[in-house]
């Protein structure tokens, strides 16, 4: 598919995830075969006043060019000067976030608290287009408030018809939880009803399942979340699909370690030591996340406390993993707690934050 006039072909995209998605993340999934990655969402307030961390994670290196950049807000002025701002960078896209549901982005009637009002998106990307310089605008969408409340088509086409070029739809509702069934019919229903192009998410953690809601919706082509963390070969995996007609499954566990070990040092370079630590444990958990032992990983990675200590136990992991010290479990569990609590999932008693 195309967006202005950046061809993706048939690769899929990466997702904008908080705390996920910076310059490390973007490119080892790009390298790994993602078509178009995302910065995570940008406050269009801290922008337009330079706010440390939203220009941080606005900032993308040219080399990662397709990116687009997501801004997060309401207010018409203030998103017409981020616009501004961000076009200076020339992404690729910029896309307004419309189902981010958290209470800390929904209470200033940012996120999903817009898809209330559907003319009020509409003048918003119109708003967008008018000061893009000409860079391709998108909106980032759920179905709607609840179930006696799915406005998703109305949504969709208040902005097309405002001149977005793309629309991403997450088939959940604003209050479903990622454990929620997808309902990918809606999907359907708005590429039925739109010109431009419409990109499936939810729930897709296989090639199979990208596949699958190509083939049941028609859509474009599908934007992955959760399924690409600690796993950018999904996208691998889908290209190779494509080429051969067959998925070649799970990498070995060397080439896992080889790739979380690239990925933990770009994090490092980018961060310093201290500041990575926390972030680059995540990344350990769910890079071994889909491997007989992760329960041992999980018991020991608490107690370390440096990168180096991180990286001894990496590779003592990978050898248990390969001299089949750990006894096969049954996945399913594991998998299911992961797809529960992504973010927190090493942390004590904390619940998973929903975007
Ligand atoms: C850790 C995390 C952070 C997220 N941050 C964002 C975000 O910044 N902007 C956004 O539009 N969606 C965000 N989301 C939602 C995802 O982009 C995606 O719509 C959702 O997870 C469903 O896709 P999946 O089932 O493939 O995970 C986030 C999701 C997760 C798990």
């Amino acid at each position: 598919m195309k967006i202005g006039n950046c061809d993706i072909g048939n690769k899929l995209f990466l997702a904008p995830m908080a705390d996920v998605t910076d310059t490390a993340f973007r490119k080892i999934s790009a390298e790994y075969g993602a078509g178009f990655t995302f910065t995570q969402m940008v406050s269009a307030l801290g922008i337009i006043e330079n706010e440390f961390e939203s220009l941080r994670y606005l900032t993308f290196n040219r080399s990662e060019k397709p990116i687009g950049v997501q801004l997060l807000g309401s207010d018409f002025g203030i998103i017409r000067e981020a616009v501004k701002e961000v076009s200076k960078f020339n992404p690729d896209l910029i896309d307004l976030n419309c189902g981010c549901s958290v209470d800390k982005v929904t209470n200033y009637n940012f996120g999903s608290a817009l898809l209330d009002d559907p003319k009020t998106i509409g003048k918003l990307v119109d708003t967008m287009v008018h000061s893009s310089n000409g860079i391709p605008i998108s909106i980032k969408v759920r179905l709607g408030k609840d179930k006696n409340h799915i406005n998703v088509i109305e949504t969709a086409k208040a902005a097309e018809e405002n001149g977005a070029s793309v629309i991403f739809v997450h088939a959940r509702m604003r209050n479903d939880k990622y454990s929620t069934v997808v309902q990918t019919e809606w999907i359907k229903k708005v590429k039925d009803e739109l010109k431009i192009p419409v990109v499936g998410n939810g729930s897709v953690f296989t090639p199979a399942d990208a596949k699958k809601m190509i083939n049941d919706t028609g859509c474009d082509s599908v934007m992955i979340a959760r399924g690409a963390l600690g796993n950018p070969f999904l996208f691998q995996r889908y290209n190779a699909m494509l080429d051969t007609g067959n998925d070649p499954g799970e990498p070995e566990i060397e080439t896992v370690t080889e790739v979380l070990l690239k990925h933990i040092a770009l994090v490092v370079k980018d961060y310093g030591e201290i500041n990575s630590f926390d972030k680059i444990k995540k990344l350990a958990v769910w890079y071994f996340k889909n491997y007989p032992g992760i329960d041992n990983f999980l018991e020991k990675v608490f107690a370390l406390t440096n990168v180096s200590e991180l990286i001894n136990l990496i590779n003592t992991h990978t050898g248990d993993i390969k001299s089949k010290k750990f006894k096969l479990i049954e996945m399913s569990e594991v998998q299911n707690k992961f797809k529960e609590r992504v973010l927190f999932w090493l942390v004590d008693n904390k619940t998973e934050s929903v975007n």
